[in-house]
């Protein structure tokens, strides 16, 4: 399954990044409440930034031109989208290691801590297990005082995938005009077939079980939420 979704981010990063311009998934939104969030922390510069599932990193070099950064880690399955963020993280003045691969595999190699681990529309990837799991790797990664921000796809209570499949799909259908029917189309069926995302309330209580300090952003358009996680 993981190859065929970094294929098919290969093909159609360019549809991407105008969903990013345009703003459909509301990234100037959460990039404006992730800044918040940085200002806020209580934790040492110049920080050990990790970011899962990365793509080209573009909404984390919106955060690392007000930064002080030690070193910026990405992850992604895509060779494409991490050639793209290559390109973007070239102006930046510190340690940057771009990793090709699965998350939830690459997460155990790692040999040092981070201070923030962000994820940005990509841990809706995983199947639900995997989520748990993945939110106790990051609490293991994580220094004290460090958080976790994780911006993604998250259903309501009680809401079965299907439904919030259904809901997205026709959100896409009335607001996301400036894209061809033809790339809204296959937006639908990479949706129908590689997306997973859980429950917020589930997500919330297996970030509570594992010790974090669970805040919900007040940025929230009804589909596409933020959760920050902190270490205590
Ligand atoms: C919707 S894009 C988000 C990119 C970027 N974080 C952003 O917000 O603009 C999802 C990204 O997650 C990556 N991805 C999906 N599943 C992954 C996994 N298991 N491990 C690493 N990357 C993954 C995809 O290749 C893709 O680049």
């Amino acid at each position: 399954m993981n190859d065929q979704l970094a294929t098919i981010f290969l093909d159609n990063w360019s549809i991407y990044q105008r969903i990013i311009t345009f703003n459909y998934m509301r990234h100037k939104e959460f990039a404006a409440e992730t800044f918040n969030v940085f200002n806020k922390l209580e934790v040492k510069e110049p920080l050990e930034i990790l970011d899962l599932g990365c793509g080209d990193a573009q909404p984390m070099t919106v955060q690392l031109k007000q930064l002080k950064v030690g070193s910026y880690t990405g992850y992604d399955l895509s060779d494409t989208a991490l050639e793209f963020a290559r390109l973007n993280l070239q102006p930046f003045d510190c340690k940057i290691a771009l990793r090709q691969g699965p998350m939830q595999t690459l997460i155990h190699q790692e040999r040092g801590s981070f201070d923030v681990i962000y994820s940005s529309y990509a841990i809706h990837h995983l199947l639900d297990d995997q989520k748990a799991s993945l939110l106790q790797d990051c609490y293991n990664k994580l220094s004290g005082k460090g958080c976790l921000i994780m911006i993604d796809l998250l259903r309501d209570k009680n809401e079965s995938l299907h439904h919030y499949i259904d809901r997205y799909i026709d959100d896409i259908k009335n607001h996301w005009v400036l894209l061809s029917a033809q790339e809204r189309e296959l937006i639908y069926n990479h949706m129908r077939q590689y997306d997973f995302p859980a429950v917020k309330d589930d997500m919330m209580a297996w970030a509570s079980k594992i010790g974090f300090l669970v805040e919900e952003s007040p940025v929230n358009d009804g589909l596409n939420k933020m959760l920050v996680l902190t270490k205590p």
